[in-house]
């Protein structure tokens, strides 16, 4: 607990500032059913092996910005004056990761609503901006799935029929108008998570994007450690994760049984989120 209270203080610490007030978060919702079709075709995708990736027919869609500042997305305007917090978690994120070799970082959070989609997204795109690197952003909540919703953009077919075995790869992937980021959104829960997560497919999935190029970093939008074991399915086939905690979204003992399921030699950082909210002034996140 001494290293979760110590993390916790520097992140609060190194906060800069605070956030606007917090919306009312919105309860995880149950995985959808699964259709018997829908789990057969899902089997034999993930029975069949290695999915084929081809980037040239990437679609490229405008996002647009009022969805995007209603959904706290800062990072993508460059005026934005929340932006800098999210370049200062880049900068942090980018030694980190090259300093270990590691190009494949998944986001997680102890409990629901800490804001691990928002600085995913965040994240993504700030290191889009930087010039000499590269960023794929995956939605790999499979349960409850928003970074297609939070940027605005409604893809078919998404990672969800790639993972149904309804579509290819190629065709799941979005190019958001940002040169060097490329977005995998996932349309509707997708049935089997953990399993699905920790599957052969999937593996070798990340593996192909982790070594398609040596400048990308690819982030996965993960659920909460608490929410299931979709996290411990996936983390075998990441580098690194990086847990975001919301300031006063998560107990004492919730940050403390999470960090317990994140081998320490993973733990890329603790993101403190919504940090002192109470306060009200600038965007509110801090990192150890
Ligand atoms: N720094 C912040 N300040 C205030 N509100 C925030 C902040 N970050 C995120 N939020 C809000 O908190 C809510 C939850 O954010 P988000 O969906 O990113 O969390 P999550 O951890 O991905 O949730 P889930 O566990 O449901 O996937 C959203 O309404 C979001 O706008
Ligand atoms: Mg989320």
């Amino acid at each position: 607990m001494e290293r979760i209270k110590q993390a916790l203080e520097k992140a609060r610490q190194q906060s800069v500032g605070a956030a606007p007030a917090a919306p009312a978060h919105p309860q995880t919702a149950p995985a959808a059913a699964a259709a018997p079709a829908a789990v057969a075709q899902q089997a034999d995708a993930l029975a069949s092996g290695v999915i084929e990736i081809n980037y040239t027919q990437t679609e490229v869609v405008r996002l647009d910005r009022a969805t995007l500042e209603r959904n706290r997305i800062v990072a993508f305007e460059k005026t934005n004056p929340d932006n800098w917090a999210f370049d200062v978690l880049r900068t942090q994120v980018l030694q980190k990761m090259d300093e270990k070799g590691w190009r494949t970082l998944a986001i997680t959070s102890p409990t629901v609503g800490s804001g691990k989609t928002v600085t995913a997204i965040n994240l993504a795109i700030s290191i889009a901006h930087h010039t000499q690197r590269t960023a794929m952003l995956v939605d790999f909540d499979l349960r409850r799935p928003r970074v297609g919703a939070y940027l605005g953009v409604r893809k078919k077919p998404s990672l969800s029929e790639v993972l149904t075995g309804k579509a290819q790869l190629a065709d799941a992937l979005v190019n958001p108008d940002l040169p060097r980021l490329v977005v995998l959104p996932t349309s509707s829960p997708v049935p089997h998570a953990a399993e699905v997560l920790s599957s052969v497919v999937v593996r070798s999935m990340v593996a192909d994007l982790r070594e398609r190029y040596a400048d990308r970093i690819v982030i996965f939008d993960l659920p909460p450690v608490m929410a299931g074991d979709d996290v411990m399915a996936l983390l075998p086939s990441v580098d690194a994760v990086l847990l975001v905690v919301g300031n006063g979204d998560s107990t004492r003992k919730e940050i403390e049984e999470s960090m317990r399921h994140l081998p320490p030699g993973q733990l890329l950082g603790v993101v403190l989120n919504k940090a002192e909210a109470e306060v009200r002034r600038g965007y509110g996140y801090g990192y150890y």
